[in-house]
């Protein structure tokens, strides 16, 4: 596939085939998905993926570098954006610009997201005119939502005055694409329809320009209460559980480690090399 670069995915409107993009936090997971991929997301949701944590406020600016510089070691040519975390840019325009800067060149990405619209203007305003490319990120927030609800949004006339808002906002203050996440699919519809630049839905309907889960959730690693709009394309949880019982069993019963798996004495008469050393 070839793989898309900040003008290729914020020129991408209205195109027949929606951007395809998935999470990933981890080397290993970024050099699967890379190929197959027009974006990838170093998403906050690790705090409760990867970290067990109870929302992704908890999440810290160095968490999102380690992982953010480990995604960039495998990302192949993989246009990679990495997620503000909670309480790094809200306070002020040059406090999201120095945590940017910061994620930035430590990492490598390409882009940066934030969540909120009107209110978060001012800062993406600020990054894009130091140069650094912002997908903005409205509808359902999780990292304003602090009573652990995540409510779908669009469902009110004010709601959807306030997405139209912060829809508009987002795009006139230089973001190059949006997140919409957990919107109903007529204001998705019609978000995507007033705005120039991609709109990128989770839990947001196929009228988006583009789709994002979290890969954990599509591959079906995680416990817990799954969200409606997320497909198990993998069920890994009960494979791992499998292949731990298969092999806790083998070890119980002195079948693992098998003859294919130890390292043999040297034959007597064969000659000595260093790899067998
Ligand atoms: O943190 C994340 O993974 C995200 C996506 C769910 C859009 O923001």
């Amino acid at each position: 596939m070839a793989h898309k670069t900040l003008s290729d995915i914020a020129a991408h409107k209205n195109q027949p085939a929606p951007l395809v993009c998935l999470t990933a936090y981890t080397a290993s997971i970024a050099s699967i998905i890379a190929p197959h991929v027009d974006l990838i997301l170093v998403g906050d949701s690790l705090g409760m993926t990867l970290y067990g944590m109870s929302s992704t406020r908890e999440v810290t600016l160095e968490m999102m570098i380690n992982h953010g510089r480990a995604v960039m070691r495998r990302n192949g040519d993989t246009f990679v954006v990495v997620d503000m975390p909670f309480g790094t840019y809200e306070d002020s325009p040059p406090q999201a610009l120095s945590s940017a800067q910061r994620i930035m060149t430590e990492t490598g990405a390409h882009a940066v997201k934030l969540e909120g619209g009107v209110s978060m203007a001012p800062a993406i305003q600020t990054l894009t005119e130091n140069n650094i490319p912002v997908m903005a990120h409205i509808g359902l927030t999780p990292q304003s939502v602090a009573d652990g609800k995540f409510r779908v949004k669009g469902k009110s006339d004010d709601q959807i005055a306030r997405l139209h808002a912060d829809a508009k906002a987002v795009e006139t203050a230089g973001a190059f694409a949006v997140v919409i996440e957990g919107t109903i699919e007529p204001v998705a519809a019609a978000l995507t329809k007033i705005l120039t630049i991609p709109t990128i839905g989770i839990g947001a309907s196929a009228t988006c320009d583009g789709q994002i889960l979290v890969t954990e959730d599509m591959l079906g690693l995680l416990d817990g209460h799954t969200p409606k709009f997320v497909k198990h394309y993998a069920h890994m949880r009960d494979d791992i559980e499998g292949a731990v019982q298969t092999y806790a069993s083998e070890v119980r019963a002195r079948a693992f480690p098998g003859d294919a798996h130890i390292y043999h004495a040297p034959a007597e008469d064969a000659p000595r090399t260093k790899k067998s050393a």
